[in-house]
């Protein structure tokens, strides 16, 4: 057994299926694996002192970038709406149309706001944007063993990657699915590219990217790392699957949460603001452990 599995934040409602799952997967070889995560909350910490952290969003939200006014809009849709994503009394169907009320009047008012592409690198190096301890590890021991990361984010793809990029960990392994921004000729935002990714759409998202699961074909073991119920589909485009290994960080309302989070991941991290269960997951997959 890992002991890292033995840590206080770590839950599993079937420890011995998560036992298996490893045992088959390293059986495999960390050349058949690769991992698929979330960006918002899940690589990035939830809370830093008693502080919530930003979102991609947020970063814009929080940022010179935008009015006083847009501010205040950006938030009153905040306050409305992230009650809605985390309230596990409404069914997922019920939230679907008001997540996509959501993001679409979010990226109505940031697109009013006549961004520059220019200014968002300083946008997020004044940010409080942090990446979870012991992401240095993770995204170099995945660089180091030739592991594919898949970045799968609701999130804004252009702020992300400044994230990833400012912290030097935009390895060559990491591909992003997320939402990206459509700048004009003179570098200002005009709109967002492509089909709109939501925290319930990811399935969709991974069924209209096949040609990239097609080149992992011979990786049929996953590893997924998410926060939310909607990140559980992120896989759903991987082709012959043969194990996953889901692991779910519960950051916010977890005694309403805590079931439902155990019934669908395999491990949940309960107010972990760490990378340490995850990175020694990986450590045991590449024989490091
Ligand atoms: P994720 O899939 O990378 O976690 O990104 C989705 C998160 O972004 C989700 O928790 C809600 C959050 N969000 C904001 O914070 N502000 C917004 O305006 C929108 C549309 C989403
Ligand atoms: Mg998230």
């Amino acid at each position: 057994m890992i002991p890292e599995l033995s840590n206080p934040s770590v839950c599993m409602k079937d420890p011995q299926r998560v036992q298996e799952i490893l045992q088959s997967m390293v059986k495999a070889g960390s050349n058949t694996v690769q991992v698929i995560s979330d960006f918002d909350m899940t690589l990035t910490r939830f809370a830093y002192k008693g502080k919530r952290c930003p979102t991609c969003h947020n970063i814009l939200d929080n940022s010179k970038l935008i009015s006083n006014d847009c501010k205040a809009q950006l938030k009153e849709l905040l306050d409305t709406y992230y009650p809605i994503e985390i309230d596990t009394a409404r069914p997922i169907e019920e939230k679907l149309p008001l997540m996509v009320q959501w993001w679409t009047k979010a990226h109505e008012i940031l697109v009013q706001q006549k961004i520059r592409k220019d200014l968002l690198a300083t946008a997020v190096q004044e940010s409080e944007a942090m990446l979870r301890e012991g992401y240095q590890l993770l995204f170099d021991h995945l660089h180091e063993h030739s592991i594919p990361l898949l970045i799968f984010s609701a999130g804004i793809g252009d702020i992300l990657e400044e994230v990833i990029r400012q912290a030097g960990v935009f390895h060559s392994n990491v591909k992003v699915f997320s939402n990206y921004m459509d700048f004009d000729e003179s570098g200002v935002l005009k709109a967002f590219k492509g089909e709109l990714i939501h925290i319930y759409n990811k399935r969709e998202g991974a069924l209209l990217n096949t040609g990239h699961f097609q080149e992992l074909r011979t990786r049929p073991n996953v590893l997924l790392l998410g926060d939310s119920l909607g990140d559980l589909t992120m896989a759903d485009g991987v082709q012959d699957m043969e194990n996953i290994l889901k692991i779910g960080f519960l950051n916010d309302k977890v005694e309403e949460r805590k079931q439902s989070y155990l019934d669908s991941y395999d491990i949940v991290l309960v107010q972990d603001e760490t990378l340490e269960v995850p990175n020694a997951v990986l450590l045991y997959l590449t024989g490091n452990k």
